[in-house]
């Protein structure tokens, strides 16, 4: 495997938004101009991959698969550790068709050495991937979503396969089906996260983990711009056009902000954390310049 900071995007040739699985999702807009908008799609796309690449990642672009359009969100294909690929296992019909296709780009990953090993889930858990199990590197383990979509047996089945602590944490609402939505750990120890989104116990539990000088609450104003579900590379922060709340407070903490237009995927209810997967993320502490 590799030791640079590696993320991988799924090019948009397949995207559209044709049906609805979560409220963002508004396949009526998308219908009213399906030319124009993955038009826009393709530029947005390409403007995501410049954008990381400036923020220090070197991408990796696979095709996706007709009839797959959400296949662009890799957040949720799989999650990585240490070389380790567990795929994901999606709860709604609509998206299983991915699982074979995105099986095989797995393996290609492998036979390439971009990653060790590819695993599969015991039968009878939903798990979307790291869209709902999210590496914390300053704290040492992962954060799991649970409820609308990755079931809570799932975060134990990570701890399994990882040989790492998961704290799983209970989502309120359909707004924040994944925990991407509204939960984001940064290289500096801060998380911003967006309260409303929990269960009382979940919040709880955030907070039991993470003082209170540590912790950003999102606005419902960030939520709507999804720029909870930012990318993070040491201070280089990558997100939709933001909120002047967001733009102050990362300012303020030292982040460096690269904003980029993605409406064409928050019509589906993405950002651009959920449009990226790390491959190169190790549970060691990886010695980089600190954000802050
Ligand atoms: N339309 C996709 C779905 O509802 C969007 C997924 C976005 N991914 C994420 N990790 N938030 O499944």
């Amino acid at each position: 495997m590799t030791d640079r900071p590696t993320i991988l995007l799924v090019a948009p040739t397949f995207y559209d938004v044709s049906y609805s699985i979560n409220p963002w999702m508004d396949p009526a807009a998308w219908a009213r101009d399906p030319r124009g908008m993955h038009r826009h799609a393709m530029s947005s796309f390409d403007a995501l991959r410049e954008a990381l690449g400036t923020a220090g990642f070197t991408v990796e672009v696979v095709e996706g698969a007709p009839g797959q359009p959400d296949m662009v969100f890799p957040a949720n294909a799989a999650v990585v550790l240490d070389g380790k690929a567990v795929l994901a296992r999606f709860r709604y019909p609509q998206r299983r068709g991915e699982e074979a296709p995105f099986a095989g780009i797995f393996e290609n990953l492998r036979a390439r050495g971009l990653i060790d090993s590819v695993e599969t889930l015991p039968d009878g858990c939903y798990q979307e991937g790291a869209g709902d199990c999210i590496w914390d590197a300053q704290r040492g383990h992962f954060w799991a979503g649970f409820g609308p979509r990755s079931t809570r047996e799932a975060a134990d089945a990570m701890a399994q396969h990882f040989g790492q602590q998961v704290v799983p944490l209970e989502l309120a609402t359909e707004q924040s089906y994944h925990l991407d939505v509204c939960f984001c750990p940064l290289a500096g120890g801060d998380v911003l996260y967006y309260p409303p989104a929990f269960s009382a116990s979940a919040l709880q539990t955030i907070r039991a983990h993470v003082p209170a000088a540590q912790r950003i609450e999102a606005t419902e104003d960030d939520l709507r711009h999804f720029s909870v579900n930012a990318v993070n590379l040491d201070d280089q922060v990558v997100m939709t056009r933001t909120t002047p709340h967001l733009r102050t407070e990362l300012g303020r903490r030292g982040y460096r902000l690269h904003e980029v237009d993605l409406s064409p995927y928050m019509l589906s209810g993405g950002g651009a954390y959920c449009m990226t997967l790390r491959l190169d993320r190790v549970s060691a502490p990886v010695q980089r310049a600190a954000a802050a």
